[in-house]
């Protein structure tokens, strides 16, 4: 943990890289139709990365935490894995900080448009929740560290009771009569930062055992401990993973859209389909 601006640096030029790529896959996509990258497509693109990222970084922490709860694992190891849990754990919170400002430029793209006084919560809430993340990571164990790792949990609480309010009023005055499947991923969303603070609670005491552990060995009290801080979190994480897929399903089908009704419209079929019979588009 000591050469943390090191591993931010690796963490920055590793997401352009990334970035990069995803902008090239655009570009294949769009020689693939028009010859022109869309801001639909680079909006999307990033969209999709932020999951990636999300999720695949999310499952590496589970795993490295069941070797961490491990008391057939050496200390050193569990030490070790500890940590990797606490780098990895960077890239589920900076995707988490984008993903509201990104999938709302998205849902403007699409075509389902935001009022301007919502437009001042969406672009800056991306870029200063990331600045907390980051912020909160590099200093963490300073008293600034502290101090915005508290305003980073305070955020999320904003997020988790304000996106509801705020489905609740566009739901009530009709603008998502076309696009439940938005709602229906916005709540998800704010569950997910429920969950998260849920989960974190488990987790954070669990790094007071890490400590313990790195300070003076493993002892059945501390083995116990964590192996309880771990289960306990589980069903949390395991939530969050469904969630995501939930929400990644109702990004595809996007049900009860126009689209989606057409999409439906366009398919016929004839005869049983377990039985030879054909589907056909029109
Ligand atoms: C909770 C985490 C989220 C996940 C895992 C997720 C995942 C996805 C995925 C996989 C797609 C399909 C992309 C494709 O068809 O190639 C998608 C589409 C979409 N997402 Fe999300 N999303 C999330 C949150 C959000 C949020 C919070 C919003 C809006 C505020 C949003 C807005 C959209 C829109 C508008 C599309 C459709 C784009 C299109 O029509 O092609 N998403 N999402």
């Amino acid at each position: 943990m000591n050469n943390k601006p090191g591993k931010v640096f690796f963490v920055f030029i590793f997401t352009g890289l990334l970035l990069w790529f995803g902008y090239a896959q655009a570009l294949t996509l769009s020689v693939e139709s028009d010859y022109v990258i869309s801001s639909y497509e680079v909006v999307l693109v990033l969209h999709e990365l932020l999951l990636v990222f999300w999720l695949g970084p999310d499952i590496g922490i589970f795993i490295w935490s069941t070797k961490v709860a491990n008391p057939a694992n050496s200390d050193a190891t569990r030490v070790t894995a500890a940590g990797m849990m606490h780098t990895i754990d960077l890239f589920p919170r900076v995707c988490i900080s984008l993903m509201l400002t990104v999938g709302g430029i998205l849902t403007e793209v699409v075509g389902i448009e935001h009022a301007w006084w919502q437009w001042i919560a969406i672009l800056p809430l991306g870029p200063v929740w990331l600045t907390l993340v980051v912020i909160a990571y590099l200093k963490e164990g300073t008293s600034v560290g502290e101090t915005v790792a508290k305003l980073d949990k305070w955020l999320r609480w904003i997020v988790v009771v304000s996106v509801p309010i705020s489905v609740a009023y566009a739901t009530s005055i009709g603008r998502m009569d076309n696009a439940p499947w938005v709602s229906a991923k916005l709540l998800i969303f704010a569950a997910i930062v429920l969950l998260g603070l849920l989960a974190r609670r488990h987790l954070d005491a669990m790094q007071g055992g890490i400590r313990e552990l790195a300070a003076n060995g493993s002892s059945d009290a501390l083995n116990a401990k964590l192996v309880g801080s771990v289960k306990s979190a589980r069903p949390y994480i395991i939530a969050i993973w469904v969630g995501l897929a939930v929400a990644s399903w109702l990004g595809i089908e996007q049900p009860g859209s126009i689209q989606s009704e057409m999409r439906s419209a366009a398919v016929s079929v004839t005869g049983d389909m377990t039985q030879g019979g054909e589907q056909t588009w029109k």
